[in-house]
């Protein structure tokens, strides 16, 4: 095994497991592989591509076990493979629904290492793939039935599955708009000294799709067309570094229409760009008939490393760009290069890789939404909540973490749920219920569903709630927020609306020594219909050390200022529950407008179920 194989699935990871294998999930398909020499590389390890095809093999049978009719590969998201696997070795596949939305469902996908010899297993990667039915014979659309989750990892996974779509459907809009703000500092290709010619590296190779290579419907598999870009896109990255390269991330791609048996594919590779420790190749796959126009399938952007023998990433020649096109692509890598660590870094689903606040900007926009819904639905889904107080049915319950205080605040509320949510998320009219809320001022509204906020509350060291201070004594020591918020309608039924808030920095709004610069890791509110006319409200918060004085003493037991503050919101609802809000009337407007989406924004308005 190579020396990078280093690390074992985490206690977490292996809680979560047991959990999982408690509960029997009807949609869970499993594949275990020897690997053989027959299916490995050079290197006498697992080549990707043959892994690419049992992942999308097993995804496609559990995407069919749900739809219960045949099944295509859409897309698949980032892979990022953290470990190799070597011949001898056995590699698990796990693959289950996470959800079904109308026609297309993902499909979440588990792949482990595990040596026979030391009974060791290795999280190797995992993937979320969209499949989606077939139309029926008049080209109906078919609408899938939806997910039950059972477990509470179910349970998030579905919830967050929501976000994940709202990122895929912009995807292509995001890289567009990177190059057309010219915010890449535009690299001078010409002027890499003792670079190799991109020319060199160039691939084309062509494939006849053979019934081997297809599923029952005569349809190419996704993974078969993936395995063969994986192909020429190695030999592309081989020719640039003179050794054996190592695939490390696919970047997230879509399968742009189908191929069949009989199809001539033709796939065409080059180095787009070459970094000091990665190489970007770039794949296009085209099919034709015998006779018959090319049909473009799929266009993929790999990054690889060369390492040396201890496992560590060895420094690689430059590439001189063709002109033109390979110039264009040149600067595309670099955008992209961008995207895929604010992808990798921002989507990570393990809070604590991720900076608490994070330089917002538009093109990290969708991924920090993403973290920030994602964050409080995980929060939200705990099932090791404590109930700490209870007065009057406002409830405050707590959740320990390893070094992380959360608390809850949950209450009813004689108010629909839609009023509720446009009241509340209307953050601005938080001074008017919450004395924490001394001001909020709105900076940049993004789209319909995220804004940028500029709060200022008092300092917890002088002025602790339910302890009043002077004006004078509060004025001097004020702190800031700059915060995002993410609104989101429910998903579907039983989900709740959304307002999520996480700090982000705007070079705009840099600290001032007026004001402590505050950051708020994940907070925000869950609003839940219970019955006509009533909602539950939940308010969550990771406490950060501005906040958890606030909330100490209510935790201890010494003193009830959270029953004070929410009844001062239940009241604050109550009363305005009858007033229409803007964005009510925002929502009644778009309601009236009928039209496809054409930028960015609308895209991700679009994304909502
Ligand atoms: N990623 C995720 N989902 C996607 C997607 C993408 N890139 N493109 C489309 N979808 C989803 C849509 O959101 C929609 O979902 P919903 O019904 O749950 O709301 C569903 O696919 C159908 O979308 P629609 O716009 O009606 O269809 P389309 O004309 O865009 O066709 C495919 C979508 C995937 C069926 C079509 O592009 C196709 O046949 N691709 C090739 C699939 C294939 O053969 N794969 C195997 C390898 S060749
Ligand atoms: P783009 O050119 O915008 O990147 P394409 O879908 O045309 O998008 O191509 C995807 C990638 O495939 C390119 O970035 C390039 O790396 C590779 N590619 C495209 N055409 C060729 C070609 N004729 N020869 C070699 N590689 C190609």
């Amino acid at each position: 095994m190579s020396s990078r194989f280093s690390g074992e699935l985490e206690e977490e990871e292996e809680e979560e497991e047991e959990e999982e294998e408690a509960s029997v999930n009807p949609t869970e398909v499993k594949m275990s592989q020897i690997v053989m020499p027959c299916h490995s590389n050079h290197r006498q390890e697992l080549d990707v591509g043959q892994l690419l095809k049992w992942i999308d093999c097993t995804a496609c049978l559990s995407a069919e076990r749900h739809a219960g009719s045949p099944c295509v590969t859409a897309s698949m998201d980032d892979i990022h493979f953290e470990h190799t696997i070597s011949v001898g070795q056995v590699v698990n596949i796990r693959a289950k629904v996470n959800r079904a939305f109308n026609s297309s469902m993902e499909v979440g996908i588990q792949v482990s290492c595990e040596d026979l010899f030391s009974d060791r297993h290795w999280r190797v990667c995992h993937a979320y793939a969209t499949f989606v039915t077939h139309r029926t014979n008049t080209g109906q659309k078919v609408t899938l039935k939806p997910i039950v989750p059972q477990t509470q990892k179910e349970q998030v996974e579905y919830s967050v599955a929501a976000e994940r779509r709202r990122v895929r459907m912009v995807h292509d809009d995001i890289i567009k708009e990177l190059l057309s703000m010219g915010s890449i500092q535009q690299a001078d290709s010409s002027a890499v000294c003792n670079a190799v010619a991109a020319e060199k590296t160039k691939v084309e190779s062509v494939e006849l799709v053979l019934p081997p290579h297809a599923n029952h419907q005569v349809n190419t598999f996704g993974g078969q067309i993936m395995a063969w870009m994986v192909n020429v896109a190695t030999i592309a990255a081989s020719r640039l570094c003179q050794a054996h390269p190592t695939l490390r991330t696919i970047d997230m791609f879509t399968f742009r229409g189908p191929s069949q048996v009989g199809d001539r594919l033709v796939l065409r590779a080059i180095v787009n760009n070459a970094f000091k420790n990665s190489i970007e190749v770039g794949v296009r796959a085209e099919a034709h008939q015998e006779e018959g126009p090319n049909r473009h399938i799929n266009s993929a952007f790999m990054t690889f490393e060369v390492l040396d023998d201890l496992g560590k990433p060895c420094t690689l020649p430059r590439i001189r760009p063709e002109p033109l096109e390979g110039e264009r692509r040149f600067q595309e890598a670099i955008a992209r290069k961008k995207i895929r660590l604010d992808r990798k870094y921002i989507i990570s689903r393990k809070q604590s890789e991720v900076p608490l606040s994070v330089p917002w900007d538009p093109t990290n926009q969708v991924y920090l939404s993403y973290n920030n819904v994602s964050a409080l639905k995980m929060l939200a889904a705990r099932n090791n909540w404590r109930l700490s107080s209870e007065k009057d049915k406002v409830r405050l319950y707590t959740l320990e973490q390893k070094s992380m205080l959360s608390f809850r605040v949950e209450f009813e509320v004689e108010v629909p749920a839609h009023r509720a949510f446009c009241l509340l998320a209307e953050l601005s009219n938080r001074p008017k219920w919450d004395t924490h809320y001394k001001q909020c001022e709105l900076i940049h509204r993004v789209d319909d569903d995220d804004f940028l906020y500029r709060v200022v509350a008092p300092s917890v060291h002088h002025s602790s709630v339910g302890s009043p201070t002077s004006a004078k004594q509060a004025e001097g020591i004020l702190q800031d927020f700059i915060l995002l918020a993410s609104k989101r309608k429910p998903c579907g039924s039983g989900d709740p609306y959304v307002v999520a808030l996480r700090s982000v920095t705007l070079p705009t709004y840099p600290p001032t020594e007026e004001y402590n610069r505050g950051e708020v890791l994940c907070a925000g509110m869950t609003i839940l219909e219970t019955k006509v006319n009533k909602s539950l409200i939940c308010y969550y918060n990771q406490a950060s050390p501005e906040v958890l004085p606030y909330i100490s003493t209510d935790i201890a037991g010494l003193s009830s200022s959270f029953y004070n503050i929410f009844c001062s919101c239940s009241e604050y609802l109550t009363r305005n529950a009858l007033q229409s809000t803007s964005m009510e009337q925002t929502d009644q407007h778009q309601m009236t407008k009928t039209h496809s989406p054409t930028s960015l924004s609308e895209a991700l308005h679009s994304a909502h179920l």
